[in-house]
């Protein structure tokens, strides 16, 4: 009784449609004024909008990624600005409201003169009862908001007696670097705290009516919804444990509006298909109405629905949920939210007897599990696409998650220090199938525990929690970046044996934030920083479920996740230095971007390696440290890409100084794609060591500047070595060469993510760089497991009978196996080039490349005419956003390699195919 099975008898048959009208206009229709009386400046603003984006329309500024304009407009953070419009044709006898989806960030609004409210959180809705004003305001009611300085207002907070001192002493960020890159007291505001500047972003501090904002008219009984939460899992399921894959769904819906719902009201729900067809209806039970919130719930049998996948694990099916506030017989309201049916969990549960029985060490498991199964988390982390979210277009974003799926990568990490993801982001990674590891925007540092900052946070997580829990690309929600295992380490390095930030980071992210989730969503996970060692208990019964388990470990045993960097590019391909741990969440090494990035803000003077602006756009710290305030220091992140780029590969040598300059971009981009893949195919190896490793998302996607950074890809979306390099190493079945750079030891592997065996053959053939083949191939047939591991080569490089210098080995795999959730099986191919670590010194010479392109097909083919071919490169012109399906390789003599592409945006009517250029290595040597 009560399970909603397939095609009941459509509810809108039943239902009389008499919706009650409500007036809700949207405040970006109407003209804005924005001013300063500081500068007198006033010029039309816009909503949803943001000063500085206001300002460079209107020609008031230049474009603030130009040149050195994150120092220069700093003028503009430092002052307070007021958006202004008129509130015409509004029955004043009608109740009011104004709706804000988001302010950035203190404000102070009026109407008519009078004063509304003050708000002091970006990432809270804030709605606003307006009547009385109205009703008194004898002109034309004016709406006003002014926009304090955030820069200023934070250090006020700071300087506030008893306020929190983090870190104890203030020893660590005394001014310093931090007062050139960065503005200081983050901390205090609820804010993007990267507005503040990071190591791979500016300091523009924006600030705006950043989201849309709307008038509320409210006639009699009528409602307005102003966020809907829609919390779909398996009955009895319970945050972070895997639920039982046999039980039926329930579907809670709980909305919350504006206005007051009457007492007898109800839900009704209407489950459709993506063609708009009925497959389930009926009315919500277990209804509560608490406040201006309305909550029901109904089952609904399994085999009513298909199941959504991730990209390249099973079908990204979609269902609309229509759900209608019933005044008795008369429908108030109805909303329609896209989601979906999975169960996503990040299963920390402590490891089995049959999984020890398996080799697995022991601790505590760290994986996800999509829909009962475990999987291979392939991806990067999202940092803000944009300094200025109101400029982030619908295009780029699909842009930008069709390189992630053309990238295979199924998971993006959307890192802690930015903002809440807008829905119509959501939306997309919910078509193309990109799990979305969520976070509470804290990261880096500890935060005040106040009554009001942590009531504030509160309020934030609700909206938040709520507004984005259908989605099924959401798949985790974290406290925070690099709490557990920076700041709390710091916290205890720094101030020993006390007690009190643990308790105080204790307070917010287990306090606070774990009961916002908890309370509203049961299936999603909860971890409270994004590197832990996880729990050691889990109990419902308790008032704060989760009991950490710090650095409480036992030697031998394996519990959470990890998290490396090493700027010492000498210990890059040395394996011993990665970490061992279930999930690798962050990693890298940061590069310049392509030359045509940097010709998009500097000016032609500037376009060499260390020009003043590049490195003052470089704000990776110096590694002695944020006191070592020397940008000079070849400590400082110049240095040290300059000195890995020497360490490696033979260094650009060519006579016209811009090619030059844009051969070192691509060296360091080189650089930073071979450590990575290093990085990448070890973890991956993991998955069949003892480690039971099944994650891998390497910092960072995307670029939100043009900047040396970590980033794969660049600010318009061009790709580095990087991206290319992580699409290749993210296929799944890969072969790979593991070093001991101690002993010589030298292995091969094959390593597949797929869920069933895939057999195959892996072929060996040394080459000398001037591309003879050394010996007859060797060929060597495997069959590798299911989310397992294979090796296909033991040897040392001491009794290999060549040296490095002159030869290269490659290894190529043909596999036949079948995708998730498929029965067709597919053929996988890949390659794997074994080299001396230092390409300087190997023989690399003239590998005589040839490209040509076929315009009946649109592709490229590449072939080295003479010699092997290191880091094959073809450039695209400025001016158009493409990609190749496969760049950044190794090419030997009598192969040819045909590429396609897929252009994404042109400038140049098609003339950009004229424009491409191969390179290699070699090629960048000679002048
Ligand atoms: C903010 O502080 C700067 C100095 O730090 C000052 O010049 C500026 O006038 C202040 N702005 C406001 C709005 O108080
Ligand atoms: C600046 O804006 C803030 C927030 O709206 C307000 O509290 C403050 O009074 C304003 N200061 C000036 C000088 O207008
Ligand atoms: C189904 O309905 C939604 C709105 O509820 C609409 O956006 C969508 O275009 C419709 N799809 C089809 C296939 O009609
Ligand atoms: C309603 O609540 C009862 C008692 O808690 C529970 O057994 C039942 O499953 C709930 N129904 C739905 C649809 O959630
Ligand atoms: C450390 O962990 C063990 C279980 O692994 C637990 O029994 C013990 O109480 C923990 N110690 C502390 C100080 O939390
Ligand atoms: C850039 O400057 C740093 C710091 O002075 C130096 O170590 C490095 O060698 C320079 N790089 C190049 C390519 O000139």
């Amino acid at each position: 009784m009560g399970v909603l099975h397939r095609l009941q008898v459509p509810l809108v048959a039943l239902l009389s449609y008499t919706a009650i009208a409500q007036k809700v206009i949207d405040l970006g229709t109407k003209q804005w004024t924005l001013s300063s009386p500081v500068y007198n400046i006033s010029v039309p603003g816009r909503v949803p909008s943001q000063v500085h984006l206001d300002l460079f329309r209107e020609g008031v500024i230049p474009d603030p990624y130009v040149g050195l304009g994150d120092f220069e407009l700093r003028w503009v953070t430092l002052t307070n600005w007021t958006y202004e419009t008129t509130l015409d044709g509004l029955d004043s006898t009608i109740p009011t409201w104004l709706l804000f989806n988001g302010l950035d960030t203190f404000t102070s609004i009026e109407v008519c003169g009078q004063h509304v409210a003050s708000t002091n959180n970006q990432f809270r809705q804030y709605y606003f009862e307006i009547s009385d004003i109205l009703k008194s305001c004898s002109t034309t009611p004016d709406l006003s908001i002014n926009f304090g300085s955030a820069v200023n207002i934070t250090a006020d907070i700071a300087s506030e007696p008893g306020q929190e001192v983090w870190p104890p002493g203030q020893v660590f960020w005394p001014g310093g670097v931090e007062g050139v890159f960065e503005f200081p007291n983050r901390q205090f505001m609820r804010k993007e705290q990267s507005d503040f500047g990071w190591d791979w972003g500016p300091a523009f501090a924006p600030a705006g009516v950043w989201q849309p904002a709307y008038v509320v008219q409210l006639p009699g009984p009528a409602v307005h919804v102003r966020n809907t939460l829609l919390d779909i899992y398996r009955q009895g399921q319970l945050n972070n444990l895997p639920p039982d894959q046999n039980a039926p769904w329930i579907v809670n819906a709980s909305i919350d509006v504006i206005g007051s719902l009457p007492s007898n009201a109800k839900l009704f729900i209407e489950i459709m298909d993506i063609k708009n067809v009925t497959v389930a209806s009926g009315a919500m039970q277990n209804m509560t109405s608490i406040g201006s919130t309305i909550t029901g719930s109904v089952v609904v049998d399994g085999e009513t629905c298909q199941l959504w996948w991730p990209v390249g694990l099973g079908p990204q099916n979609l269902y609309y949920f229509k759900i209608t506030v019933m005044n008795g017989n008369e429908s108030l309201v109805s909303i329609t939210k896209r989601s979906g049916f999975r169960t996503i969990v990040l299963n920390m549960t402590p490891i089995s007897e049959s999984q020890l029985a398996q080799g697995i060490a022991p601790g505590n498991n760290w994986h996800f599990e999509i829909n009962g199964q475990e999987f291979y988390a392939k991806g990067s982390n999202f940092i803000p696409p944009d300094a200025f979210w109101p400029r982030v277009t619908e295009t780029k974003m699909n842009q930008l998650f069709q390189s992630v799926v053309d990238g295979n990568q199924n998971m993006l990490r959307v890192w802690a220090s930015g903002a809440y993801t807008p829905d119509f982001i959501y939306d997309i990674a919910d078509e193309m199938g990109v799990l979305l590891w969520s976070e509470f925007e804290f990261g880096d540092a500890l935060y005040p525990v106040g009554v009001e900052f942590l009531e504030n946070v509160r309020q934030e997580a609700e909206y938040n929690v709520r507004r984005v829990n259908h989605h099924p690309s959401l798949a985790l929600w974290a406290g925070g970046n690099e709490l557990e295992n920076l700041e709390l380490r710091l916290a205890a390095a720094l101030d020993p044996g006390n007690d009190r930030w643990r308790q105080e980071y204790e307070q917010l992210f287990l306090g606070v934030l774990l009961p916002t989730v908890f309370a509203n969503s049961k299936s999603i996970s909860y971890i409270p920083s994004s590197t832990t060692n996880g729990y050691l208990e889990l109990n419902f019964s308790l008032a704060i479920p989760m009991i950490q388990r710090y650095d409480n470990a036992t030697k031998g045993s394996i519990y959470g996740d990890t998290d490396h960097y090493d700027y010492n590019s000498l210990n890059a391909f040395d394996l011993s230095t990665y970490p061992v741990g279930r999930f690798a969440n962050e990693f890298g090494f940061h590069s310049m971007p392509s030359l045509q990035s940097w010709q998009q803000v500097l000016s032609p003077e500037d376009l060499h390696f260390n020009s003043t602006t590049i490195v003052l756009r470089n704000h990776h710290y110096p590694a002695g440290g944020p006191l070592t305030d020397n940008f000079h220091s070849p400590l400082h992140g110049m240095g040290e890409m300059t000195l890995a780029a020497q360490r490696y590969y033979p260094v650009p040598n060519m006579a016209d100084p811009v090619a030059n300059f844009s051969a070192w971009c691509q060296t360091t981009q080189i650089f930073q794609a071979d450590f990575y893949r290093s990085q990448i195919t070890y973890y991956r190896r993991g998955s069949g060591k003892k480690e039971r490793q099944l994650g891998s998302l390497y910092w960072q996607l995307e670029d939100i500047w043009q900047a040396p950074t970590w980033a794969g890809i660049e600010y318009d979306g061009r790709w580095k070595f990087l991206h290319y390099v992580a699409k290749d190493i993210y296929q799944p079945v890969i072969i790979a060469s593991y070093l001991n750079t101690t002993d010589g030891d030298l292995t091969a592997y094959v390593t597949s993510d797929l869920w069933s065996p895939a057999t195959g053959v892996a072929t060996l053939t040394w080459y000398d760089y001037n591309g003879t083949i050394l010996a007859p191939p060797s060929s060597v047939p495997f069959t590798v497991g299911a989310l397992n591991i294979t090796q296909v080569l033991q040897t040392n490089t001491k009794t290999i009978p060549y040296d490095l210098t002159k030869a290269v080995l490659k290894m190529n795999i043909t596999a036949t196996g079948s995708l998730p959730n498929t029965n067709d099986t597919k053929t996988f191919k890949h390659e794997f080039f074994f080299h001396a670590l230092d390409l300087s010194k190997a023989n690399l010479q003239d590998p005589g490349l040839q490209l040509e392109y076929n315009a009946s097909t649109g592709n490229f083919t590449i072939e080295a005419t003479k010699a092997v071919a290191a880091w094959v490169w073809m450039d695209i012109p400025a001016g158009t956003l493409a990609n190749f399906d496969g760049n950044a390789f190794w090419l030997v003599p009598g192969e040819k390699r045909e590429v396609g592409v897929v252009v994404k945006s042109d400038g140049s009517g098609g003339k950009w195919v004229e424009g491409v250029r191969v390179r290699s290595l070699w090629d960048n040597t000679q002048s």
